[in-house]
């Protein structure tokens, strides 16, 4: 069998990088998969190509730090779906005008904000819920290196990703009794086009990364893993997946 047979999921940031490959290798398990972004074009390319081989998928334009799209996201899913068992809070990642706390633009602070820790605590406010009247679930939040090591120089992103942190594990206390369990995993670098265009050869983070630097599927495997039942005992875990750049 596979390993998400007819689990409904949700994943934000599905257009491109880590989601999209996660919707895919989702599908492949058996999963029903909501893909959710910004980017309608893409999003809607990467639910096609699920469906063109043989997947289950959808397309929901989605910004994640709005209350409104949120709710109804994760609403037109069980709608649509009858349950909700996987949530993975994925939309997110810096951007080149973060920086120095006493340099960096402060509408970039709040942007990061917005869509890295409110867009997942909007996720996990409308989710819970489904999966507590569902007899539970999975969410699966996306925190960062930056927030598992002092690294130097995103300063917003890694404020943003340290309170994804905190939020995985009180939510992981509250929610057992409702069988819901909350996991993040912590990616280091992960070469997505995204930080592709922005990564610097020297970076030390690069440097760092024991097996090489990352794949989306390297992230998609282990979210994998805390989608299905094979984690059913895991909770208020944060898993590092940074090729041993956390070992420093
Ligand atoms: N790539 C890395 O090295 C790395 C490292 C650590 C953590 N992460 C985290 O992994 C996640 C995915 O990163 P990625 O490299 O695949 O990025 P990516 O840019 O390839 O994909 C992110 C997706 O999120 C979407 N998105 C952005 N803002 C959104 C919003 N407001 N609402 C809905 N969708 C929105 C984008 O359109 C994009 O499709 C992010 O949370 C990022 O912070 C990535």
């Amino acid at each position: 069998m596979a390993r998400l047979e007819n689990k409904v999921t949700v994943i934000t940031g599905a257009a491109s990088g880590i989601g999209r490959a996660s919707a895919s290798l989702f599908a492949r398990e058996g999963a029903v998969v909501v893909l959710a972004d910004l980017k309608r074009e893409a999003g809607e390319a990467a639910a096609a190509e699920i469906v063109a081989a043989g997947g289950r998928a959808e397309f929901v334009v989605t910004d994640v730090s709005s209350e409104t799209d949120v709710r109804s996201l994760v609403d037109g899913a069980v709608e649509r779906h009858g349950r909700l068992d996987v949530l993975y809070n994925n939309a997110g990642g810096a951007t080149s005008k973060d920086g120095k706390v006493t340099e960096m633009p402060l509408d970039e602070f709040w942007r990061t904000m917005s869509v890295d820790l409110f867009g997942t605590f909007l996720g996990c406010r409308f989710a819970i819920p489904h999966m507590q009247r569902g007899g539970g679930g999975s969410i699966i939040n996306t925190t960062s290196i930056r927030a598992l090591t002092g690294t130097a120089g995103a300063d917003a992103y890694s404020a943003a990703k340290g309170g994804v942190l905190t939020l995985t594990r009180s939510l992981a206390m509250q929610w057992h009794v409702a069988k819901i369990r909350v996991n993040a995993i912590g990616p280091g670098v992960v070469a997505t086009d995204r930080v592709k265009a922005m990564l610097k050869p020297d970076d030390p983070l690069v440097k760092k990364s024991l097996m090489g630097v990352l794949e989306p599927d390297d992230i998609a495997y282990m979210a994998l893993y805390l989608a299905s039942d094979e984690s059913r005992r895991i909770t208020g875990a944060i898993l590092p997946a940074e090729s041993g750049a956390s070992a420093f």
